[in-house]
């Protein structure tokens, strides 16, 4: 089995979770198409039934931190796999994009897993294809999140949302509907700082356990993604740009007070939102940006506009990029079997 599978990136963000891997809020999101993870598993048969058995190396080496976070799930699902009893799983993977960049690769790397592992369960043509991507959606979220987005092309909703038929928060299902404004939207990701990230989500989301504008937290992130759902369909623009920087800033107003609090943005990311707000207001363009829980710049926007935004970026915004460090991405197809 062999998947490739893509990152995404949130508008409206996940930040707070509840039971296993259950979000507080509904998240909104959309599929990458060159930051992607590839992953092969090797089933080799074992004489007896034990216990799990695997190894496992990232662009060619061994890797610590995946093998526990890989072995901890597989225990989680391990019931509703047969593979598992009677082989031993040789796991292969690697980026698209540099392990260095500072890029979440948690829901690449994990939806990219749980393909592989679904389909070897479910070998094509033994359920229906929607009901296929239902499922490794399901198991990419108990594996991290934002993962179970990453099973779609396009926009991904995860979480129960009204008025969204299918929005459920035990897996993410395709937006449907989408303008054509947004057809192929562009993300150039602008690399301030390479090392890793300072606080795991998985502590993030926890912070927001007692955290004192949870409530309000949750209510916003509901009212962002009923929002952005009428945005998205409309080809509303302005209305997509408000929400997509409201929520990358509540993002990191959430982790500045919370306790212990956490600052993720570097000075050269306030350098880069200013002069994209700037850029915006002079230009009139259609553009803005997102971050996740880091330092790098998203910076979003149209195809229609890509030439004049790629001279803006590297007139105004490479120099305050770590080693003039950018990844030029845009809206995917979503994961791809390699080995059919
Ligand atoms: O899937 P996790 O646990 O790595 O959490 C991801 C959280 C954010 O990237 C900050 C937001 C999101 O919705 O992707």
């Amino acid at each position: 089995m062999k998947w490739q599978s893509p990152s995404n990136i949130a508008i409206v963000k996940y930040w707070g979770k509840k039971d296993v891997q259950i979000p507080i809020n509904p998240s909104i999101s959309f599929s990458l198409k060159h930051s992607y993870t590839t992953t092969e598993i090797v089933l080799k048969p074992k004489e007896s039934k034990s216990a799990i058995s695997f190894d496992f190396s990232f662009e060619g080496s061994q890797n610590t931190a995946f093998e526990e976070k890989i072995l901890k799930y597989f225990g989680q699902v391990k019931d509703q796999f047969g593979i598992f009893d009677h082989h031993h799983l040789s796991i292969s993977s690697s980026n698209t994009f540099p392990h260095s960049t500072g890029i979440a690769s948690s829901a690449s790397a994990m939806s990219a897993l749980a393909l592989c592992i679904l389909s070897a369960e479910y070998p094509k043509g033994r359920i229906s294809e929607n009901e296929f991507n239902k499922k490794a959606s399901y198991f990419a979220r108990l594996a991290s999140g934002s993962a179970c987005r990453s099973i779609y092309p396009g926009f991904s909703v995860w979480g129960n949302l009204d008025g969204i038929e299918n929005s459920s928060s035990h897996e993410a299902s395709q937006l449907k509907n989408i303008h054509p404004e947004f057809n192929q939207l562009q993300d150039a990701i602008l690399i301030v700082k390479s090392s890793r990230k300072k606080v795991s989500s998985s502590m993030g989301h926890s912070l927001m356990e007692n955290h004192p504008f949870r409530d309000a937290r949750i209510e916003q992130a509901q009212i962002h993604a009923r929002q952005l759902t009428k945005a998205l369909t409309n080809g509303d623009f302005e209305t997509f740009s408000q929400i997509c920087e409201s929520e990358a800033l509540s993002l990191h107003a959430l982790m500045m007070t919370s306790n212990p609090s956490y600052i993720l943005m570097e000075p050269e990311s306030l350098v880069l939102i200013e002069k994209i707000k700037e850029f915006r207001k002079q230009s009139g363009l259609k553009l803005c940006f997102t971050l996740d829980a880091g330092p790098n710049i998203h910076l979003i926007y149209p195809l229609a506009v890509k030439e004049k935004i790629i001279t803006f970026i590297k007139a105004e915004l490479l120099s305050h990029c770590e080693s003039g460090n950018w990844i030029d991405d845009e809206m995917g197809d979503g994961p791809k079997q390699l080995n059919v």
